[in-house]
């Protein structure tokens, strides 16, 4: 059995990454279906998980794919095999087999927050422990990930009780996994929307931080079995302006040295809207700067978009299609785990 800094460190294996596959139903028929002209639904949601996670040879580049609930109990699709001798695994013991950690999303979304009504609370905390206890007994589930969003707007947005009560809610979180066994992945997101620098995002980031390993530390949690996932530093995407990989390297890794311990086992990377060749540049820079300024902590990928949406687009919800669908997500895999090597 692993113990909790072993499956971290395990997540952040030199050279593998994670794949985030953990929309919810609403975003995965929103924005992953419906939004390429994909039909909805469980059956297409469960076509859709197996498009990527039963494409051969993806263990080579992922340690980790986090899952949605709805997906622990859904199966891998058998095609060529009609005589049925082999039977359809459940996608966290198909991932299991190849040596790829099953993780599962717990939040369960964002609710305005009472005081700044602008800006968001992640729910989820009632009832977490029983679920915990569920997904780890019976899907064997590794790691969890619990996601808040930041809002920034000018200087005016994040109120510091945004801040505060994201970190109160993601330590709880993390101090919870870290009981039932699991290792926790705690994601305050710093959104790209809006028109601030990448200066701002950079103090947005660093105050995050600050203020969620604060809280940290007043609590349980064990930060050499925690991974950080972070946005990186970037201009928003309405301030009409492109960070050159470079740039974005230098305040992203600035700021996590500012603030980022080194006992925490490593930091991995959302993509939140870059396109996948800007994504997987971005992510080579820091890597290169990380090393030259010696980081203390692994780092690698956790995106969702930038290794999905090519292969959604050859994919288009058609059973024909999977085979090239999967040549071009295999592709993109290749190209990010490149970026870290
Ligand atoms: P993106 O890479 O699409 O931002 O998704 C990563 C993620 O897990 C967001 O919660």
């Amino acid at each position: 059995m692993m113990n909790l800094s072993d499956i971290a460190r395990a997540l952040v294996a030199p050279g593998k990454g994670i794949l985030a596959a953990d929309e919810s139903e609403k975003t995965a028929d929103e924005k992953r279906l419906a939004a390429f002209g994909i039909a909805t639904g469980p059956e297409m949601h469960r076509k859709f998980r197996d498009m990527l996670l039963a494409t051969p040879g993806i263990e080579a580049y992922l340690s980790g794919v986090i899952l949605y609930k709805e997906t622990l109990s859904q199966s891998d699709t058998k095609d060529g095999i009609p005589s049925k001798e082999i039977d359809a695994l459940p996608f966290p013991e198909l991932l299991a087999a190849r040596g790829i950690l099953p993780g599962i999303k717990v939040d369960e979304g964002l609710e305005p927050l009472s005081e700044s009504p602008e800006e968001s609370i992640t729910k989820g905390l009632l009832g977490l422990p029983e679920r915990l206890n569920e997904y780890h007994g019976e899907s064997k589930t590794c790691f969890t990930k619990w996601r808040a969003a930041i809002t920034i707007e000018g200087d005016r947005l994040p109120t510091a009780r945004a801040l505060v009560e994201n970190a109160k809610r993601l330590a709880t979180y993390a101090c919870e996994v870290q009981k039932a066994g699991m290792v926790p992945m705690l994601e305050p997101e710093v959104l790209l929307d809006g028109a601030h620098s990448r200066l701002r995002s950079r103090a947005v980031i660093e105050s995050a931080m600050r203020v969620l390993f604060d809280t940290l530390n007043e609590q349980c949690a064990d930060l050499s079995g925690i991974i950080i996932k972070t946005s990186m530093a970037l201009s928003g995407d309405k301030s009409g302006r492109t960070d050159t990989p470079e740039e974005v390297a230098e305040d992203t890794v600035g700021a996590l040295m500012d603030t980022v311990p080194a006992e925490v086992a490593g930091i991995v990377f959302l993509s939140g809207g870059q396109t996948p060749d800007q994504a997987t540049a971005n992510l080579a820079a820091i890597t290169k700067l990380a090393r030259e300024r010696n980081a203390p902590w692994p780092l690698t990928f956790s995106y969702g978009r930038a290794l999905q949406e090519e292969a959604i687009m050859v994919w288009k919800g058609e059973d024909e299609n999977v085979p090239a669908a999967r040549k071009v997500f295999l592709e993109r895999l290749e190209k990010v785990a490149a970026a870290i090597r």
